[in-house]
C-alpha cells in the first residue's frame, strides 16, 4: 500500500509537469512554440496515458539520495518523453506497423507518417532540451546534472535503445538465438529503464557500489519487463493494455515466448525479477520502493 501510494504521489507530480508542456501552442506566433500540428501530435502520445514507469523510477532513484523532486522533475519528463518518441515510431508502419497504443489510434493513424515521425524527432529534441534548461538554472551541482544527461543520452542512444531496435528489426523471421535474444532485451529495453535509475542517483551525486548495485537492479527489472511484454502479446487483454495482442507472432518478431515459449519466458521472467530484487539487498528497507515495483510488475504477467 505504501508502495502504490508513492508510486501515485511521483506520478502525479510526472503528470502535472507533463500536461503543461506545450499547451500553450495555440498562441502562435510564438519563436519557441512548435508548429500546432507538431505540438497536438506530441502531446497526443505523451497524454495518452501509459504506466510512467520510467520517470517514476527517476523520482525514486532520486529520492533515494535525498534530492529535491521538483529539481529531479524535468529529467524525469524528459525520459517519458525519449519513451513515448521511441513507441510513436516503434508503431510507425516500417517498424512494427501496429495502429493501437495507449488504448488509441497510434500517432500516424491519427496525424500521417511524416507527422508521427516528427513528432517522435519533436519528443526527442525536446526531451534534451529540458534538461539542459533545467541544468542550466543550477538547482542540481552542474557536474552531477551533466553526468545524469550523458546517462540518457549514452542508453537512448545508438549503443542502447536506438541500437535494441535496430537488432530488433534485424531479428525479424530468423532463428532464433538466446545470445542475440539477450541483446536485444538488454538495448531495446533494459537500457531505457536503467538509465533513469542512474539518472537519478547522479542527480544526487552517486558513485561506486551504489551505481553498480542499480545498475543490476535496473538489468534485472528491464529485462523482465520486455520478458514479460512478450508474454502479454500472447496471454494479455487489448483492453487492458492499450495495444494489439499477436502482433509480435504477426512479424516473426525475435521474443522471449518464440524462443523459450510461454512457460519458459514466464521462468525467464521470474528469474530477471529475482536478480533485480536481490541487486538490492544491501539496502533493505530502504530500497523497498525498487523491489516492489519488480514484483509489481512481475503480477501483471499472472
Ligand atoms: C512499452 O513500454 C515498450 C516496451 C519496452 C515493452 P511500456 O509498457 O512502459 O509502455 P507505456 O509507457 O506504459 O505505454
Ligand atoms: C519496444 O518493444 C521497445 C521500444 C524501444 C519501443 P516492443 O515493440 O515489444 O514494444 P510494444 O509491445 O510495441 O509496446
Ligand atoms: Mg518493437
Ligand atoms: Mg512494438
Ligand atoms: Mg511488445
Amino acid at each position: 500500500m505504501i508502495y502504490e501510494k508513492q508510486y501515485d504521489e511521483y506520478l502525479a507530480l510526472v503528470d502535472d509537469y507533463i500536461e503543461k508542456l506545450w499547451d500553450d501552442a495555440e498562441e502562435l506566433p510564438k519563436t519557441d512554440a512548435p508548429p500546432l500540428t507538431l505540438a497536438k501530435a506530441m502531446r497526443y502520445s505523451l497524454l495518452a496515458g501509459g504506466k510512467r514507469m520510467r520517470p517514476v523510477l527517476l523520482m525514486a532513484a532520486a529520492d533515494f539520495m535525498s534530492v529535491p523532486l521538483m529539481a529531479a522533475l524535468p529529467y524525469a519528463a524528459a525520459v517519458e518523453m525519449i519513451h513515448t518518441y521511441s513507441l510513436i515510431h516503434d508503431d510507425l508502419p516500417a517498424m512494427d506497423d501496429d495502429d493501437l497504443r495507449r488504448g488509441k489510434p497510434s500517432n500516424h493513424i491519427v496525424f500521417g507518417d511524416g507527422m508521427a515521425i516528427l513528432a517522435g524527432d519533436g519528443l526527442q529534441s525536446a526531451a534534451f532540451e529540458t534538461m539542459l534548461s533545467a541544468a542550466a538554472n543550477g538547482e542540481i551541482k552542474p557536474e552531477n546534472a551533466i553526468r545524469a544527461m550523458k546517462e540518457i543520452s549514452l542508453r537512448a542512444g545508438i549503443g542502447g535503445m536506438i541500437g535494441g531496435q535496430v537488432i530488433d528489426l534485424e531479428s525479424e523471421d530468423r532463428q532464433p538465438e538466446a545470445g542475440r535474444l539477450f541483446y536485444l532485451q538488454q538495448k531495446k529495453t533494459a537500457d531505457l529503464i536503467t538509465a533513469p535509475i542512474l539518472a537519478g542517483l547522479l542527480l544526487g551525486g552517486a558513485s561506486g557500489a551504489i551505481l553498480s548495485d542499480f545498475e543490476k537492479y535496473g538489468a534485472g527489472l528491464g529485462h523482465a519487463f520486455q520478458v514479460i511484454d512478450d508474454c502479454l502479446d500472447v496471454i494479455g487483454n487489448q483492453q487492458e493494455l492499450g495495444k494489439p495482442i499477436g502482433s509480435d507472432a504477426e512479424h516473426g518478431k525475435l521474443t522471449a515466448v518464440s524462443l523459450y515459449g510461454l512457460s519458459g519466458a514466464k521462468k525467464a521472467a521470474e528469474e530477471f525479477t529475482q536478480d533485480a530484487v536481490n541487486a538490492l539487498a544491501p539496502y533493505g528497507e530502504k530500497a523497498d520502493f525498487f523491489t516492489e515495483l519488480a514484483n509489481y510488475s512481475l503480477s501483471r504477467m499472472r
